[in-house]
């Protein structure tokens, strides 16, 4: 029920996945079953968040092969270095409860400590390994992928960002397609700060007859970026999911277009860290 995104190295990835921020432990388990019920076949965790064993409980709960979800989880930031790395990735496995992650991401680039090529260098030993079918980054800007892909001739699969039509991220998203790494958008709906408000996004919903959350995912879809929305509420869930049937046209595009504003609703990896 959803497309899929053909990452640098031919893996595919579901372009709608469900996302797990801010969601305990306990919660990710019902909420994990929900999505996995509903048809999601992505899940997008991390260390950081603290339910990697829910979502691992989850998974099996399902009766699903493991292969038809594709699992993402993250590195977080007292994590970075070589050896560390490898062990907090470990660690990451045996909360899911597998020996494999479809994604595994350094979740900020933390410039503070200029640590993170070393870590990339062991991600890429993680994915040499096979034990993550891909490897990528988040919270990256142009000048920290430069970096990595530089010095390890690696280029990351995915660089997951704040992305949403307040923050179209217009050049970094024209590095990417240069250089062959998939957008992922975090926050995708602006994590409940107005965005589905906007009367904009609100007429377009109503010319489709579907609501804000939907026009804004499959803007998303449309410019070619995997999206990760949140929800513990399953009728929410399920409406974040039903978003193949209709299409927005070149107005509509336009139209949300005029949205951009450069508005956050985290923090900027310009300064994060620093
Ligand atoms: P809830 O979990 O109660 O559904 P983002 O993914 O951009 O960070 O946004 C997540 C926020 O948006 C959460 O607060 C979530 O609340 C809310 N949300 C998720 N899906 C929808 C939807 N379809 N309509 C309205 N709000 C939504």
């Amino acid at each position: 029920s959803t497309t899929e995104i053909t990452l640098n190295n031919g893996v595919h990835m579901p372009q709608l996945g469900f996302g797990l921020y801010l969601v305990s432990d306990t919660e990710a388990e019902t909420a994990v079953r929900t999505a996995l019920g509903t048809g999601y076949r992505s899940l997008d965790t991390a260390t950081l968040y603290g339910n990697e064993e829910g979502v691992g409980r989850a998974l099996r709960a399902s009766g699903l092969p493991r292969e038809e979800v594709f699992v993402t989880t993250k590195l977080w930031n007292d994590d970075h270095g070589y050896d560390r790395a490898l062990a907090a990735f470990d660690r990451s496995l045996e909360r899911l409860g597998t020996d494999q992650v479809d994604l595994y991401l350094i979740h900020w680039p933390v410039p503070a400590r200029g640590a993170y090529p070393d870590t990339w260098r062991a991600l890429a030993r993680i994915y040499a390994e096979g034990r993550a079918r891909a490897v990528g980054v988040s919270n990256f800007t142009t000048a920290h992928l430069t970096r990595v892909i530089e010095d390890s001739g690696l280029v990351p699969a995915v660089n997951q960002v704040e992305l949403h039509p307040w923050l179209p991220q217009r050049e970094l998203r024209r590095f990417h397609a240069e250089h062959g790494i998939a957008t992922e958008a975090w926050s995708p709906l602006g994590r409940g700060h107005g965005l589905l408000q906007e009367p904009v996004v609100r007429n377009v919903a109503a010319k489709h007859l579907r609501t804000p959350a939907q026009v804004v995912l499959n803007w998303h879809m449309r410019l070619g970026n995997i999206a990760i929305p949140k929800s513990t509420n399953p009728a929410r869930i399920a409406e974040n999911l039903d978003i193949f049937t209709f299409e927005l046209d070149d107005e509509d595009m336009a139209a949300i277009g005029t949205l951009d504003n450069g508005r956050r609703v985290g923090p900027d990896p310009d300064v994060y860290g620093d």
